[in-house]
């Protein structure tokens, strides 16, 4: 955990700590528990082909000695991408959906059990309930006092589990990276109402700093992260951690963040 010395933060009255945390194995701890409790051998997951969750599960796989299988969305290329390539040299097996059917995945679970046999499903992204549940441990890592934690938002599981996990007077927000995010606040008070019976009510998503959309960048972004290196000599994560960054200094200078701020750096 470090604090960021910026002289435009200052200038809005606000001190901005960096904390790292790798949301994917939390993410995983739960699913991993359960699928053993439930006797499962086999994960099966699904994925675009850059997908970070792909790898994620790919790599738990191996660690924890469960046979996993990556169903990506789109047609095979060849050769496989660096990301791909990882998943299959981790021991992943790799199936492609087509566009429209990965988008009624749903409609082909039964499809794919017969294809595969049993094993224990984990959604896009990585987020379910026990997702949720690995996410609230994020701030009990946090041995500071802030009013206001940040972190990007994807699929939602990680702003559920660690606006969940914070203590009483602290708030989450959450940057959504992808465009027309408008729904994320559903998904985020389900996962919620799944893995805590109740929505808390310390969060907000802000959907104006998506760049563009989901793996998009403009030039407003890149500019910001250019300047961002050359100031701190840190290079932000583009897709997710980026984006988040972005909206915090654009807030910051309207006036709309508090004094002690948490900006969590996912990986
Ligand atoms: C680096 C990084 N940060 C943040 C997120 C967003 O998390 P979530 O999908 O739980 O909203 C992801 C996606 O898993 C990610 O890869």
């Amino acid at each position: 955990m470090h604090e960021l010395s910026d002289d435009r933060l200052a200038a809005a009255g606000v001190r901005l700590w960096l904390v790292h945390d790798s949301n994917k194995p939390r993410k995983l701890k739960y699913n991993l528990i359960a699928a053993r409790e439930q006797g499962h051998h086999t994960l099966l997951t699904f994925g675009g082909a850059y997908s970070n969750h792909l790898r994620a599960v790919a790599d738990a796989g191996r660690e924890h000695g469960f046979q996993t299988i990556g169903i990506v969305r789109g047609e095979q290329t060849l050769p496989l991408n660096e990301s791909l390539a990882h998943c299959v040299a981790q021991g992943m097996r790799l199936s492609y959906l087509d566009r429209s059917s990965y988008r009624r995945w749903r409609l082909h679970i039964g499809d794919l059990r017969r294809r595969f046999g049993e094993f224990f499903l984990i959604p896009e992204g990585g987020s379910n309930a026990l997702a949720a549940l690995g996410c609230s441990e994020i701030a009990s890592g946090i041995d500071a006092r802030y009013d206001l934690i940040c972190c990007p938002v994807g699929t939602g599981g990680t702003l559920a589990g660690l606006a969940a996990g914070l203590p009483s007077g602290t708030a989450a927000l959450g940057f959504s990276v992808l465009k027309g995010g408008d729904f994320l606040a559903e998904e985020v008070a389900q996962l919620q109402r799944e893995a805590f019976g109740r929505v808390s009510p310390n969060w907000q998503i802000e959907l104006g700093f998506h760049c563009g959309g989901y793996a998009r960048r403009n030039a407003e972004l890149d500019d910001f992260l250019a300047d961002f290196h050359a100031r701190h000599g840190i290079e932000l994560d583009w897709v997710y951690v980026g984006k988040m960054m972005l909206g915090i200094f654009a807030l910051a200078a309207r006036g709309r963040l508090p004094s002690r701020v948490v900006a969590l750096i996912t990986t």
